[in-house]
């Protein structure tokens, strides 16, 4: 059975038996490994997001004034790699907070999976429904929804629920409702893919720091399983050593 446990050794050091083997990682103490460009993004970013209480109205701000420090042209190569691997469950997937949308365009798989784009922002959420026309991509493959996630009710659970820098945008105080969620929207067959980032112990947000254990600390005691919890083996140029792969089942 594989088993994952945390233990903090010092100020900001936590190591991960991993099915046996020690894993670790730096938080609270290492420096933010941010280029000087992507620091005034994210300074933006955080102006933008803290001087607005409405999630709804601040992230559409964000989306429309393309403050958007985090921005990648693809999808996390851990990501494609599950795809390319068929690793993934089919059927139903959701990617909250999708944001551009390229994610939902990567799972959605015609035949094999219809993936569920939601987002806070009205404006990003047109974007990908402009961006699904072009690409020629039908509807039943790819949908797009501009919705709250911690108030999104579908009728049906999800078999995969994919989550890349949406847990690192919400402040702290909304972390036990984004597991609680989570736990409600996965099928019980289903599984959670998180990759964590960044883990690099800055402070402030969003976006937020990250790390592995706190994301264990949040979705374990609602009996999330850990299946895979470890570094990428690969990650976008200037994430690497601070992108973790995280897969996790409901207990049953
Ligand atoms: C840091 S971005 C990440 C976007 C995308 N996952 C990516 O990797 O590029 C966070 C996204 O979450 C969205 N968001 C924030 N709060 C939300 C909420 N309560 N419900 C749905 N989406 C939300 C924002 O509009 C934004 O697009």
């Amino acid at each position: 059975m594989l088993k994952v446990g945390v233990r903090t050794i010092g100020r900001g050091f936590a190591s991960f038996a991993h099915n046996g083997r020690v894993l670790s990682s730096t938080t609270g103490t290492s420096e933010p490994q941010t280029s000087g460009k992507r620091l005034q993004g994210v300074q933006e970013l955080r102006r933008i997001v803290n001087s607005e209480p409405n999630a709804g109205v601040a992230w559409d701000q964000v989306w429309k004034q393309k403050v958007t420090p985090w921005v990648q042209a693809t999808s996390a190569p851990a990501l494609l790699e599950l795809i390319e691997q068929n690793q993934l469950p089919g059927g139903r997937a959701l990617v909250p907070g999708c944001g551009h949308g390229n994610d939902v365009f990567a799972l959605a798989e015609p035949g094999k999976r219809t993936v569920i784009g939601l987002d806070i922002s009205p404006t990003v959420i047109a974007q990908c429904e402009k961006t699904r026309e072009e690409r020629n991509i039908p509807k039943e493959s790819a949908q797009f929804l501009s919705a709250d996630f911690f108030t999104y009710a579908p009728a049906k659970s999800f078999n995969v629920i994919y989550d890349y820098t949406f847990l690192g945008a919400l402040p702290a105080n909304l972390h036990s409702a984004w597991a609680s969620q989570m736990h409600k929207l996965l099928d019980d067959s289903g599984e959670l893919v998180t990759v964590i980032f960044p883990v690099d112990g800055h402070e402030g947000g969003p976006p937020y720091a990250m790390s592995p254990e706190q994301t264990i600390n949040l979705l374990t005691p609602l009996g999330f399983r850990c299946i895979h919890l470890r570094p990428v083996t690969k990650a976008h140029k200037g994430r690497e050593n601070i992108e973790w792969l995280g897969r996790w089942k409901k207990s049953q």
